[in-house]
């Protein structure tokens, strides 16, 4: 081989090795461009989330629901508890009758599907630890209203907990038995145009180190 030739083949191999960097460099797994790219798209969702009180009449399957209720149940609790209960609703009447004495969550006449989320007092802590379970069913809450927003669903918190008369026309409707608490009642839709999520940073509800 000439001399000549030697080098244009050492370039060759130069240029190879420089492209196959570079689209290592873009396509790679990299681990921390991955996280950094999950985070921002997790930030976007909880960002994204916002109240969604008007929904189309489009069927919100069996399959989603339970996707959004394996995500309530992914949520912390203390000790591990897990003091809770779902009942995932699709029945038109009982969504109706739910709809009719529930002063703030008239909507459930308009979709077709919700969930109530309850504490069940049979598996909560003792004693003044009891009341963990109003945070464990919230944070279950939470995670319900972000699952919903990440699969393109809407859905609103309304409350039973602690309205003595909401507890109880929503544990008569479903036939709950004593032990088990309705938190809320959340109603899971399609949204019917686009509802803005609210901007709620306020730096001065912000303190760093003391108050
Ligand atoms: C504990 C709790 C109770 C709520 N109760 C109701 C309710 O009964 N009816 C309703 O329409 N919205 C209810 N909401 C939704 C709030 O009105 C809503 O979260 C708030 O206005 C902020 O708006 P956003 O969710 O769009 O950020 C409740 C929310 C929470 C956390």
């Amino acid at each position: 081989m000439t001399k000549k030739k030697i080098e244009i083949a050492q370039m060759l191999n130069i240029l190879l090795a420089v492209s196959l960097l570079l689209l290592i460099l873009k396509f790679g797994k990299n681990p921390t461009n991955k996280m950094e790219q999950d985070t921002t798209n997790t930030l976007e969702i909880i960002h994204q989330r916002k109240s969604v009180r008007n929904f189309t009449p489009q069927e919100v399957k069996k399959e989603q629901l339970q996707t959004l209720i394996k995500a309530a149940m992914a949520a912390p609790t203390a000790v591990n508890k897990q003091p809770w209960a779902f009942i995932a609703i699709k029945d038109r009447d009982i969504l109706d009758r739910l709809g009719e004495k529930l002063p703030y969550a008239k909507m459930l006449k308009k979709v077709n599907a919700a969930i109530v989320v309850c504490g069940d007092l049979n598996k909560t802590l003792e004693d003044w630890e009891q009341e963990f379970w109003i945070q464990d069913c919230s944070a279950a809450s939470q995670n319900i209203l972000l699952a919903a927003e990440a699969i393109g669903l809407g859905a609103v918190w309304t409350a039973a907990y602690p309205a003595k008369d909401r507890m109880q026309t929503v544990s008569e409707i479903l036939g709950l038995p004593e032990s088990i608490i309705p938190l809320n009642v959340i109603p899971v839709g399609y949204p019917k145009g686009v509802e803005k999520p609210k901007d709620k940073w306020k730096p001065e509800n912000l303190h760093w180190e003391q108050w």
